[in-house]
């Protein structure tokens, strides 16, 4: 899939943007803070509905609109082209009074060829994959770094993915909530019953969505892999549920890490019927700390390279090649699973990578339908690359392209 046109208003730096685009390889060229993620950021907001870079969503909002306007909207509308068909998905960020004095909460809406959705029916629409140098914390960040790094590709991939995540992470929240009242003052555990329910329902599907796709990610970055280290290195994606639907065996505590663990074969009805077990196995302990102790708002994910945890032990060439790696793979299993290249979105990456690598990318960019990039240095890239790319200039939030000679 590729986008056609881009349409922005009051997202960031930009009161209004139009952007016509080809289906190739488009490089922003220009010079700090004058637009250049926020494009890309824009187009990644409509695979995620949610932003790469801010903090919060409401940072998105251009912060010159004036103070005294009753409703501040944010406006993204992308055309895209999937499967040959033109579709159209617009993106609205609001922020408007909520009753209380002077302050403003944020709605969002979407659309889809005009008609409202919501926005679990709307992930898998449109696919982009993104890499940007704030992503070495997949790795070395910490694991909810890498629950939301899974999470968002299976929103993309998984139909009914969303839905189950937003389910599940408000069952905690009111499951939570109970507990630290029973802990507090006493009462019956089985009023925990209904929310066990929920959890192991949603939990469930969760858990056997990541087996999935962890299992089928870590196959195809250990390819990549292999190429990029020109087989010196043997990669592996490692699940590690909270709530393992395959126990140890009685009397071994956890399994060791070299162990492989193929969870694939599992039931998503199985796994309910067991995290629902555990659940209520857990009520004392749950009660006793006041929060839901496992569960896969809890799970963890690990890198390794030749049996070596590449988040404790990882050098930053290794962690580079790993996350090049599963950028290789999220673009393949977005293909295998929905028939439709992602857009590729690479912000300032080509400076981190050393030549090898670089080409290596290249490669990529020659298969997918459009790749959007960023660069503060044009000198970075070949001349013949150049030449044969779209390179267009931001300066201060005006796009033009360069005339070529
Ligand atoms: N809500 C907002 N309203 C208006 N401007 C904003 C808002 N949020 C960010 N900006 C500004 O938008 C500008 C462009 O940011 P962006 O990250 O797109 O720049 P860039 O071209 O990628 O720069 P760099 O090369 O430094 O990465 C920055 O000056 C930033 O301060
Ligand atoms: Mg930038």
């Amino acid at each position: 899939m590729h986008l056609t046109h881009l349409s922005l208003s009051n997202f960031r730096i930009f009161s209004r943007l139009e952007l016509d685009f080809p289906r190739r390889v488009i490089l922003f060229h220009g010079s700090n803070a004058q637009g250049k993620t926020t494009i890309l950021g824009a187009a990644a907001f409509l695979a995620l509905f949610t932003s790469f870079s801010a903090n919060s969503d409401r940072q998105l909002i251009n912060f010159n609109l004036a103070e005294a306007e009753p409703l501040k909207v944010a406006r993204i509308v992308g055309e895209f082209s999937r499967g040959g068909r033109k579709n159209t998905l617009e993106v609205r960020l609001i922020l408007e009074p909520n009753g209380a004095e002077g302050s403003l909460r944020l709605r969002k809406e979407a659309l889809l060829n005009g008609v409202s959705r919501r926005f679990s029916e709307l992930f898998g629409q449109f696919n982009a994959v993104s890499f940007l140098p704030q992503m070495a914390k997949i790795i070395e960040g910490s694991p909810s770094d890498r629950r939301r790094y899974i999470d968002e590709i299976l929103c993309q991939i998984e139909p009914g993915y969303s839905k189950h995540l937003l389910k599940y992470n408000q069952a905690i929240v009111r499951r939570n909530a109970l507990l630290k009242r029973l802990g507090e003052f006493g009462g019956s555990a089985d009023q925990l019953d209904p929310w066990d329910s929920l959890l192991a329902e949603h939990g469930s599907f969760l858990i056997k969505g990541r087996i999935e796709l962890i299992k089928q990610l870590g196959l195809l970055a250990r390819e990549s892999h292999q190429q990029l280290t020109q087989g010196k290195e043997v990669f592996r994606l490692d699940y590690q549920p909270s709530f393992d639907p395959i126990q140890p065996k009685s009397g071994q505590i956890s399994l060791p890490v070299e162990t492989l663990v193929d969870r694939s074969g599992l039931e998503a009805k199985e796994i309910e019927l067991s995290f629902a077990h555990e659940l209520r196995q857990r009520h004392r302990k749950d009660i006793q700390r006041g929060s839901t102790s496992k569960g896969p708002h809890r799970d963890e994910l690990r890198f390794l390279a030749n049996q070596i945890d590449l988040g404790d032990f990882g050098s930053r060439g290794q962690s580079r090649t790993a996350l090049l790696s599963l950028k290789f793979a999220e673009v393949e299993l977005m293909k295998e699973r929905s028939g439709e290249w992602p857009v590729l979105l690479l912000d300032e990456v080509m400076a981190e990578l050393d030549p090898h690598r670089r080409a290596a990318l290249m490669g990529l960019l020659d298969k997918v339908e459009q790749a959007l990039i960023t660069t503060t240095d044009v000198e970075m890239f070949e001349a013949d690359f150049l030449a044969n790319h779209e390179v267009w200039n931001v300066k201060q939030g005006i796009v033009s392209q360069v005339s070529k000679p």
